[in-house]
């Protein structure tokens, strides 16, 4: 293991563990003898030189907020050549040597291309709530954003069952369907529809009326916002005049971004941002390093975004079944 200069920085879309995975990096890297420099904003911090050394203090109280304490953004200027100049230009400035990036698949390809360039080492740690990268079981804020769609999910079916009617949830997850399946399952949705599946909305309806004839009082769909049949208000534009009943929209949107991360994020940002450095001491570079089956392990980053990972199966299978 040798000590290094490490920059850390949040990309992209924040989500809730963030800011335990930035306390793990500081308080490692300082543990190991390591200098940590914070960089604000992203890569747009990076090409601003917006970069300030971290202390232990630096990082207090701050594993149970939600958000990130070193800001975030989707950096266009870092798509350009001259961007990433003037980024390595300011870290070369403060002597890091490494780069820690906690954030999501585009995040990473901008990291990949930086390092191929630059005499810079680079590691990513998987921050979305997306929870689709390749590489981990889970992604930081995962678990605590379907939490709380879950919490608001079980709120609309009192209100729902109390007029009898049909909502039509929209989950956030632009190409996954992660979140759409694990909150409709935990939500009891009478029907779940996510990217990876293909949409029968005739064969909706009728499940929907059966259920209704059988003495339902109310129904729930869950839908993610990259479904293939469309955001909710297509849905419902889809699904009205083909059953005779009361339908309601609710879309969470971004209150699924927000909050104290939950026990399990925290803990999961903690042990990515302590092998994190470990990996980096070790000279593990242009990787991301994820949990898979618990135990710590390296991808290449480039196979984050080549490789898909998969809903599983078999759980969609399942929440078919209980779902009737
Ligand atoms: O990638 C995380 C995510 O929350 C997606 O689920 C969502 O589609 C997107 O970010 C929203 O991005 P923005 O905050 O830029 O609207």
């Amino acid at each position: 293991m040798s000590t290094k200069t490490i920059g850390v920085l949040t990309s992209g879309g924040d989500s809730p563990g963030m800011n335990a995975a930035i306390r793990a990096v500081v308080r490692t890297g300082i543990y190991h003898g390591n200098t940590i420099f914070g960089i604000k904003k992203g890569y747009e911090g990076m090409i601003k030189g917006d970069i300030s050394e971290m202390n232990l203090s630096s990082v207090s109280n701050i594993i149970k907020q939600g958000g990130t304490s070193l800001l975030t953004a989707r950096c266009k200027e870092f798509f350009t050549k001259e961007g990433r100049l003037k980024a390595y230009t300011n870290l070369k400035k403060y002597g890091i040597t490494s780069l820690i990036v906690i954030g999501g698949d585009g995040s990473f390809r901008g990291l990949h291309e930086f390092i191929s360039e630059f005499d810079i080492q680079g590691l990513g740690i998987p921050g979305t709530i997306d929870n689709d990268l390749y590489g981990t079981d889970y992604t930081i804020g995962f678990d605590t954003a379907i939490n709380t769609a879950l919490e608001a999910i079980d709120k609309i079916r009192d209100t729902a069952t109390s007029h009898s009617r049909l909502f039509i949830i929209e989950v956030m997850g632009r190409d996954s369907g992660y979140i759409g399946l694990h909150t409709g399952i935990g939500g009891g949705a009478e029907e779940i529809l996510i990217p990876e599946t293909t949409s029968d909305i005739q064969r909706l309806c009728q499940k929907l009326k059966a259920g209704h004839k059988r003495g339902k009082q109310s129904s729930i769909i869950v839908v993610s916002e990259g479904d293939e049949a469309g955001n909710a208000f297509e849905i419902k534009k889809k699904i009205e005049t083909l059953v005779d009943w009361d339908i309601r929209i609710s879309v969470l949107g971004h209150q699924q971004r927000g909050g104290s991360p939950t026990a399990f994020d925290r803990l999961l940002a903690s042990r990515l941002g302590y092998e994190a450095v470990c990996s980096v001491m070790n000279d593990e570079h242009d990787k991301m390093i994820g949990l898979i089956h618990n135990a710590p392990c390296l991808t290449p980053l480039e196979e984050t975004w080549t490789k898909k990972k998969r809903v599983d199966k078999s759980i969609i299978n399942m929440a078919e079944i209980l779902a009737t």
